[in-house]
């Protein structure tokens, strides 16, 4: 069990300094090893308190649009790299100020753009789909699914736009090891690869899990490795959840134990609003001290406080009974949490706290009835 602060009150994000800087490290590592940058992918993780901490190890941010853009340029600094599937006339003008790589999804997107791009001394890519997909679980998270519109495929790429580009980048991978990236490459470097002599770099994208202890970074770095020297290319790679992989936790207490066949327990935390991920991966996530359904002596439905009956986390046993108060402590949430909650039936939004290297709990920021009427009228 860790450590609480019973004086804060919940739910709120606590992220761990130590944990979160033992990621880095090992993202540094590979950075240097394997010659590539590394990008924090900010739609994973936006806590920009942490950005001056981050940025000693990593190379920039990528974004998904104006708002992340500006986000990385002002909080964190280094290079900042923007993807978009289409971008509006009126943001893009708007992102010339914040952004130095702009990654473009069709041909249709760089001939509107590129020129603009340039004028502004930024440097343009193409994101390409190399049609291989190596996950199967998680289908709304696969960019290489058929009708997927993520991406010019080989059928669709056009080599006259050659001179408009710097780069290439592509993003298929979800929570995946090195062996994934070793596949798509196979397939990207045979569909994409000739065009790759004359051109800058070459993104990877995201989902990567490299921090995973059982990730291959050995087969990482000399893929990386490969790549550099048989293209002439600088590699980037832009994880977003490999940076704060088990970096986080989300605390929240039982409000109520209510019964309908089972145990229920009410917590003070709601799937729907703090933790969406997990209703729409969906997934069941990690609670400190507990069993399998069944495997300890008291199980117990999590679910949240709003009206949506499917507001359920999943259902975890624990060696003691659960009481009114008592702490549930969800782990690995950094990722996909923050960036994602929702005021939902009026839902408070979690606090957010750092776990400093020294112990300490800090209240980075906590949110109130403004920030729900805020952005409603
Ligand atoms: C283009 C792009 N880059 C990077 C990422 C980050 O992926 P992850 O957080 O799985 O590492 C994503 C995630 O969807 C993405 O779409």
């Amino acid at each position: 069990m860790i450590e609480l602060d019973r004086s804060l009150r919940t739910p709120y994000f606590l992220v761990d300094e130590g944990l979160l800087v033992r990621n880095l490290e090992i993202l540094q590592d590979v950075a240097e090893q394997s010659g590539c940058k590394i990008l924090l992918a900010q739609k994973a993780f936006s806590m920009f308190s942490c950005y001056p901490l981050i940025r000693r190890y990593l190379a920039g941010t990528t974004a998904s649009g104006v708002y992340e853009a500006r986000l990385g340029h002002e909080e964190f600094g280094g290079e900042t790299h923007v993807f978009s599937p289409a971008y509006r006339p009126d943001e893009f003008e708007v992102l010339l100020r914040y952004a130095d790589d702009f990654v473009f999804n069709s041909p249709a997107q760089v001939r509107k753009y590129a020129e603009k791009a340039r004028a502004a001394g930024k440097s343009v890519g193409l994101r390409v789909n190399p049609e291989c997909s190596t996950q199967e679980g998680h289908a709304i998270y696969d960019p290489c699914a058929p009708g997927s519109r993520l991406g010019t495929t080989a059928e669709n790429f056009d080599p006259a736009l050659l001179p408009l580009l710097d780069g290439l980048h592509f993003h298929t991978l979800c929570e995946q090891g090195a062996d994934a990236l070793e596949t798509t490459l196979a397939a990207f470097e045979e569909k994409f690869g000739r065009w790759l002599p004359g051109l800058k770099w070459l993104n990877l994208g995201g989902g990567h899990h490299i921090t995973r202890d059982d990730y291959d970074r050995a087969l990482l770095i000399r893929l990386v490795r490969r790549l550099r020297e048989t293209y002439g290319v600088e590699v980037y790679l832009e994880p977003g959840e490999a940076v704060v992989l088990n970096a986080g936790f989300l605390v929240s207490q039982v409000l109520e134990i209510v019964h309908n066949g089972m145990d229920i327990a009410i917590l003070d935390t709601s799937a729907a609003c703090h933790m969406p991920d997990v209703l729409e991966m969906p997934y069941r996530p990690p609670v400190l001290d507990s069993g399998e359904a069944g495997e300890k002596a008291h199980t117990y439905r999590f679910a949240g406080p709003t009206c949506l009956a499917g507001d359920v986390i999943g259902d975890y046993s624990f060696d003691r009974l659960l009481r009114e108060g008592d702490f549930v402590v969800f782990g690995d949430m950094a990722l996909y949490t923050m960036v994602k909650t929702n005021t939902f039936n009026g839902m408070p939004l979690p606090s957010i706290v750092l776990r400093t290297r020294e112990g300490a709990c800090r209240l980075i920021r906590s949110f109130d009835y403004v920030d729900f009427k805020s952005r409603l009228s």
